[in-house]
């Protein structure tokens, strides 16, 4: 069996991301900021973790999107839909590693400046992105390519 890799740094200290964001952004401009992250994702070096057809790849980027409107401020979608947030749990069946995390961080970066997000808000929500994934590492770089794909 694979050894689960537990980040050192345990689960995320730092602040949630300011909820004044889902004012500017609103519940559309979520779902389209997540909507370009999946679709940079499905170009990406870790795109084998992602749905391949279209409407499966949109899907999951709505149910990201369901939990970045709830955590920036907007109606709790994602607990109401899928339940409790258990964000690590969720992950756990997918090979996350510390390259895999840099990849989903650079492919979020290209979609924050696509999407015209609030500048004045940016640094916080990078700063929660950066350690938020942190704590969604589960393998070792050098297990890629063991564990479990779609
Ligand atoms: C700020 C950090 C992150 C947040 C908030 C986040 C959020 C989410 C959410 C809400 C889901 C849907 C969970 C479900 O199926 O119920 C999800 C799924 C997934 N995430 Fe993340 N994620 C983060 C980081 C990462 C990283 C670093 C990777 C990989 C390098 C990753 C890979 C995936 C994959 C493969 C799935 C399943 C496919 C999908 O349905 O999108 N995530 N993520």
């Amino acid at each position: 069996m694979q050894d689960i890799f537990v980040p050192p740094g345990g689960p995320p200290q730092g602040a949630p991301p300011p909820r004044e964001i889902y004012g500017v952004l609103g519940e559309e401009g979520i779902r389209a900021l997540l909507l370009a992250h999946y679709k940079k994702l499905a170009e990406s070096n870790i795109a084998f973790l992602f749905p391949d057809e279209p409407e499966a790849l949109e899907a999951a980027a709505n149910k990201s999107a369901d939990f970045f409107i709830q955590l920036l401020g907007g109606p709790p979608l994602f607990v109401q839909k899928h339940g409790p947030p258990r964000m690590r749990a969720r992950h756990m069946p997918f090979e996350v590693t510390e390259s895999g995390r840099q990849e989903w961080l650079r492919c979020f970066q290209e979609a924050l400046d696509a999407q015209s997000f609030p500048d004045q808000y940016r640094a916080a929500f990078d700063e929660f992105l950066d350690s938020f994934s942190a704590w969604m590492v589960n393998s070792r770089s050098s297990d890629l390519g063991q564990g479990y794909r779609r």
